[in-house]
């Protein structure tokens, strides 16, 4: 699966145009994005970056790490997904960085999404939905999601996001309406965000594969 996820990360550097400030996303498909930025760094101005994790891998390549404040909206933003559906919406948050994804990708006026093929679903749902939480929220917004959704929301214990934050998993779901899903949870108290991208979702996604498709 890493070759498919390798041909889909280095598939995406076709839309990186000479002068770019980048976003860049999260996880072991965007590593291979930024393995493939590296070789043309010196055509950047810059990256964003959605994690400590990415910023270290970035920097350690030597690739400038900006501040999303001083760059202002931003042309591109390249991250994975643990789910696709068919119009572009994702699960994300697997990493535990989605809020800052979040972040980037609306500040972004295009984003692409690198997939591995296993990643393709009809409906979004299987991967358990990740939620990031205020700590001292954790149990009400447990409750809350329960009685809306009827899934299953699991502390992801021991994990804290880059933003002092805690993680709920929601299991069992099966959503039929993802921007309806986005829009109710994130009105709970306590929500941070939430790792359903269906109010801006991908522009494009590239799979990967020999070659790679594009939709
Ligand atoms: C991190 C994410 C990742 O994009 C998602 O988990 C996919 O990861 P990978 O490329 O390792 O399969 O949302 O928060």
């Amino acid at each position: 699966m890493s070759e498919a996820k390798r041909l889909a990360g280095e598939k995406a550097i076709d839309y990186v145009e000479d002068g770019m400030i980048v976003g860049v996303g999260t996880g072991s498909t965007v590593a291979y994005f930024i393995d493939a930025l590296a070789r043309i760094k010196d055509r950047l101005a810059g990256t964003v970056s959605s994690s400590e994790q990415s910023t270290q891998r970035l920097r350690a390549h030597g690739i400038e790490v900006l501040d999303l404040n001083a760059t202002g909206p931003l042309s591109l933003y390249v991250d994975g997904a643990d789910e696709c559906d068919p119009h572009r919406r994702l699960i994300k948050g697997g990493g535990a960085a989605l809020t800052r994804e979040k972040i980037i990708a609306e500040a972004s006026a295009k984003f692409i999404c690198i997939v591995d093929p296993a990643k393709r679903v009809d409906v979004l749902g299987k991967f358990p939905l990740p939620v990031e939480v205020i700590p001292m929220a954790r149990s009400l917004v447990a409750r809350e999601i329960l009685k809306l959704t009827g899934g299953q929301p699991v502390w992801r214990d021991g994990v804290v996001t880059d933003n002092g934050n805690w993680v709920l998993d929601v299991h069992g779901l099966s959503i039929i309406d993802p921007v309806g899903m986005e829009t109710a949870l994130n009105q709970i108290p306590g929500v941070v965000s939430v790792g359903l991208f269906a109010r801006r979702p991908a522009d494009v996604v590239i799979v990967g594969g020999e070659p790679p498709l594009v939709l």
